[in-house]
């Protein structure tokens, strides 16, 4: 990334960990700001906190094409107008296609220790599988359902009691502080991908090899 990265954020819900991020970044030294929050959809808490943070707001949705494959090209050009070194997809529940992965680098986050328990559900299917531990991943995607390949992970413990409200809040304390912690380091360090393998440090951008 440059100096300063550009981080474009996708949201679908509350935006918690959008609001890591933006707190994260008042820091100049975090090494990224959030310049734009997109959307898939009104009235989300998300968005409310880009608007209190004075970020620019976009909402593309997906009834308004007539293919989902205008929609992608869509959301790409939406992010392209900020000329972003990384979006990140927080909490954004749309799988984005090749014009948006195209764009830019997309980092995603999942609760769920991958490659267990992808998709919509990660929680409930961990909690339904009786899993004892779980957690988060911070991956960059690509075009299928959380199959990208893994920058960091952080187990969470499941309790006797959990249901899937109260382990998801467990996850997602851990998340946000995982995913803020990544973003900021690949910023400032600058990361390589090699097949599956991603490597932060020693590196002045973003690059697959
Ligand atoms: C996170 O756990 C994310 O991994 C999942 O949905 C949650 C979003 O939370 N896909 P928030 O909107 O950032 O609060």
């Amino acid at each position: 990334m440059s100096k300063v990265g550009r981080l474009v954020v996708l949201v679908s819900g509350s935006g918690t960990n959008l609001q890591a991020l933006l707190d994260a970044s008042a820091d100049p030294s975090y090494g990224a700001r959030v310049v734009a929050v997109g959307a898939d959809r009104e009235g989300i808490e998300g968005l409310v906190r880009a608007s209190k943070a004075g970020i620019p707001t976009f909402v593309e949705k997906v009834d308004d094409y007539a293919t989902r494959a205008e929609w992608d090209v869509a959301v790409a050009a939406r992010i392209s107008a900020y000329a972003p070194d990384l979006v990140v997809s927080a909490g954004f529940m749309k799988i984005l296609g090749k014009p948006t992965l195209q764009a830019a680098p997309l980092l995603n986050t999942h609760p769920a220790l991958l490659p267990s328990f992808p998709g919509a559900h990660g929680v409930r299917d961990a909690l339904a599988h009786g899993v004892k531990v779980t957690g988060c991943t911070v991956m960059l995607a690509d075009e299928g359902v959380d199959t990208g390949p893994i920058v960091a992970q952080e187990a969470v413990p499941v309790l006797p009691d959990d249901d899937e409200a109260v382990l998801h809040e467990r996850i997602k304390t851990v998340e946000r502080r995982l995913l803020v912690e990544i973003v900021g380091r690949m910023a400032r360090e600058g990361w390589t991908v090699s097949g599956r393998s991603v490597r932060i440090g020693n590196h002045t951008g973003g690059e697959s090899t």
